[in-house]
């Protein structure tokens, strides 16, 4: 990703220790977080100065990388966020190669360098799908901060740029990743608009968007998936509008062992996220961090492979 003209990653490591980019920080201030130890990475997963689900899976296998005590490290880490499929798969895979004698380093590099090749085909996949002149909405942010490079859903766009595209942001309350989107978009270059979550179904309405794109956190057997919250009431809609709704997201987010959406754990975070920005404090406040769209609203899933078109 372009960082002021310059290449950069969400994460890497170096000097021993795993730099992130504090998401939690951008787009106000650039600042980078070391993490010197798995408790550190944790921690870096659980506040969310790393987010999105194929980077909280790659901060992750750096995390057990850097652990002396392999099963400790493994469950630390699973217990910082439950709804991504790529942390578990990502910790899975890593424990496993260890196991067989592999270099621990060696290995957390390696399925970094994986996952952003992983993405840069999802974008090559997912740029055939775009016409020329697309006004494309997304929700969330599933670029490059959350993906280590390319991203998921915003890998298409950034492939297919010439094309003459321009995005719609969703802001994504609460903890407004529209925002890391509608950054990494100026850094790109690339036309975009950010807007209110509640304005998306009025541009479909009245015929201002012709594609939907967005990332996945799991997706069941069935394909029905979990994402942000909000994405969901953005799906209804899009169907609503006959406007082709699109999935973006590497195999690593498929999990097999669950049939169907309702079988996915979704998170709740703290209600201060939800009050932080009101002078006034409500009694009680309610923050589901995602939430379940069914298969039956999803074009096509955009993946490193292909897309699997779902004929709805
Ligand atoms: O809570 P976050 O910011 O970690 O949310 C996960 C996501 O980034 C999104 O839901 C995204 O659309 C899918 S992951 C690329």
């Amino acid at each position: 990703m372009l960082v002021n003209g310059k290449e950069m990653r969400s994460l890497w490591y170096e000097d021993e220790r795993l730099k992130l980019i504090d998401q939690r920080k951008l787009p106000e201030k650039f600042e980078i977080f070391e993490a010197k130890s798995v408790e550190d990475v944790a921690y870096a997963i659980k506040e969310m100065v790393v987010r999105g689900a194929p980077a909280i899976g790659c901060a992750a296998v750096y995390g057990v990388a850097m652990a002396e005590d392999l099963e400790r490290a493994g469950k630390m880490l699973k217990e910082t966020r439950p709804t991504a499929h790529d942390l578990f798969y990502a910790i899975d895979t890593i424990m496993e190669k260890i196991k067989n004698g592999e270099d621990a380093l060696e290995c957390a590099e390696r399925y970094t360098e994986e996952i952003v090749e992983k993405c840069r085909k999802i974008g090559e996949n997912g740029a055939k799908i775009i016409p020329r002149n697309a006004r494309i909405l997304t929700h969330c942010n599933a670029g490059a901060l959350a993906c280590v490079d390319y991203g998921t859903a915003l890998a298409p766009i950034r492939i297919a740029k010439e094309k003459n595209l321009f995005v719609w942001v969703d802001e994504t309350r609460p903890r407004l990743q529209g925002l890391l989107t509608a950054w990494e978009l100026e850094q790109e270059d690339i036309e975009h608009a950010i807007i209110a979550d509640n304005s998306a179904g009025y541009l479909m309405y009245n015929g201002e968007v012709d594609l939907v794109i967005v990332g996945a956190d799991r997706i069941a057997r069935n394909y029905d998936f979990a994402n942000k919250i909000g994405t969901y009431e953005k799906a209804v809609v899009a169907k609503e509008n006959e406007i082709p709704f699109y999935v973006a997201a590497p195999l690593s987010t498929f999990d097999k062992n669950i049939e169907n959406g309702n079988q996915i754990k979704i998170e709740e975070r703290r209600e201060e996220e939800i009050f932080s920005i009101y002078p006034w404090k409500p009694k009680k406040a309610k923050n589901p961090a995602f939430d379940i769209t069914p298969a039956k609203y999803v074009t096509g899933i955009i993946t490193e492979e292909g897309i699997i078109e779902l004929k709805n």
